[in-house]
């Protein structure tokens, strides 16, 4: 009994893959593994389409990755002293020159300056950009004010607040002027900053520091 099962542990074995094994049968099982993948037809040709596979699927992926990426942190362009790219309604920064082809003298459109803030970014009579962007939040109780192109001032929709093309307040119930940020070209990219020195409108310090 004994011997019998002695030589079936140990009797020659033929595996699947032709190799004949006179070990264990556990021995046997690993050899055989490793003379069928020996054997695998074409092996060079699979690992070179598994590379071009992996190759061109992570291009798709890593695209994909970054541009998830893109929209989960927003492009922020610091500058110095606190200064902050101005961003376009699409998120995108704005360049100079390229919105003084679409923004012409007058001009007061909305981006979104510092700490996200909506502020005004002012096109002058001469065709170029102001040296400061107007807060858009109305000193009275935080609405966004629109400006108004044919009255040339901001009029407040919720209690009829109005300010000059400035962002100064000419009429009530809002009790001070729009703040004020520096706007700045470097590189061609607009950066607002902060506004700490005297209000030029009104001569005093200003609020909102
Ligand atoms: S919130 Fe603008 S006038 Fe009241």
């Amino acid at each position: 009994m004994v011997a019998a099962a002695f030589s079936t542990a140990v009797a020659p074995m033929v595996s699947k893959a032709g190799v004949r094994c006179r070990a264990r049968r556990s021995t046997c099982t690993v050899r055989a593994a490793a003379a069928a993948s020996e054997m695998v037809p074409d092996m060079d040709k699979r690992n070179t389409m598994n590379l071009l596979l992996v190759g061109a699927a992570s291009l798709p992926i890593g695209y994909m990755a970054f541009g998830f990426i893109s929209l989960v942190v927003p492009p922020k362009v610091a500058g110095s002293g606190g200064a902050q790219a101005a961003l376009d309604a699409s998120g995108n920064i704005v360049k100079a020159s390229k919105w003084l082809e679409t923004h012409k003298p007058g001009d007061h459109s909305l981006t979104q300056g510092l700490k996200g803030d909506a502020t005004y970014l002012v096109v002058n009579d001469k065709g170029a950009l102001e040296k400061f962007g107007i807060n858009a939040v109305c000193t009275h109780l935080g609405c966004v004010v629109p400006f108004n192109t044919a009255e040339n001032k901001f009029m407040c929709p919720c209690h009829g607040s109005q300010y000059n093309n400035q962002g100064k307040v000419v009429r009530g119930p809002a009790p001070l002027s729009l703040a004020l940020a520096h706007a700045d070209v470097t590189d061609d990219t607009v950066f607002f900053g902060p506004w700490t020195e005297t209000d030029f409108r009104t001569g005093q310090e200003p609020w909102w520091k």
